[in-house]
């Protein structure tokens, strides 16, 4: 029996006080009984006042994106170290603006991944198909592709603790909503591929979310789909009314 995994993606949203504010202000509805886990991914300026707002509670703190390097000459760049050492839990990786606006690649998208294990660092993997390869049939094998090379060299302990994220380029921040079934199909789709890579058992561990234009009227007919385990959120995870609707919904 898989998790629930909701998870709010601020993008570059908000600023230092309003997102202390928004931690305090879930705070008392995320109780330890809630079965659903809490995941907010901020701006890194915003992550060591988060981790401590949250301190105590079930919420993790996630970054939205981190270099694979341990250290060195990366101007401008963040290290996992950097972000374990300061108590992230999580990071989203190859979300589809960062491989379409800053260059990130399968290879970096693997490297990264990689180099989250290392520190103890959960990745959340975005994979998704912009709606011309789903017109022109090739989504399947282009998600496929994005699986594969994101997972490889990674032990089955370690895909069992991935997040992977399917966020269809077309449905993101468009409030075009993939159907519950196109979603559920998808996510069908990569678990049978992560279970070829490895096994059904450690391909039955993986959490799966669906992510696009997820809102509190959606995300119920959402997640009561067979392998959508949770949401990645962008517009309705950023004011803390909203975002706790999602996780009341999800549990
Ligand atoms: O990572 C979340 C995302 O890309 C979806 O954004 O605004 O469509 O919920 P949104």
């Amino acid at each position: 029996m898989r998790k629930t995994v909701i998870a709010g993606n601020w993008k570059m949203h908000k600023l230092l006080n309003s997102a202390g504010q928004f931690i305090d202000d879930i705070k008392s509805s995320v109780p330890s009984a809630m079965k659903t886990e809490t995941i907010v991914c901020a701006p890194y300026l915003f992550l060591p006042l988060l981790v401590e707002k949250a301190k105590g509670t079930d919420i993790r703190i996630a970054a939205q994106n981190m270099h694979f390097e341990e250290k060195g000459a990366f101007t401008g760049e963040v290290s996992p170290g950097m972000l374990a050492d300061i108590g992230v839990s999580h990071c989203v990786i190859g979300h589809s603006e960062r491989r379409e606006m800053f260059g990130e690649t399968d290879d970096s998208v693997n490297k990264k991944t990689h180099a989250a294990f290392a520190h103890n660092i959960l990745p959340i993997i975005c994979v998704g198909e912009s709606l011309e390869q789903r017109e022109s049939g090739v989504m399947e094998s282009h998600i496929r592709q994005q699986v594969e090379n994101a997972l490889s060299g990674l032990s089955d302990e370690q895909i069992s603790k991935t997040i992977i994220a399917y966020e269809p380029i077309w449905a993101i921040g468009t409030g075009k909503t993939a159907t519950d079934e196109e979603a559920n199909d998808v996510c069908k789709h990569i678990r049978k591929t992560i279970a070829e890579l490895s096994n059904q058992e450690i391909a039955d561990q993986v959490i799966i979310q669906y992510g696009g234009s997820v809102k509190p009227d959606n995300i119920g007919d959402l997640l009561a789909k067979s392998d959508i385990d949770g949401a990645l959120v962008g517009g309705a995870s950023l004011e803390a009314d909203s975002f706790v609707k999602l996780l009341e919904e999800g549990t």
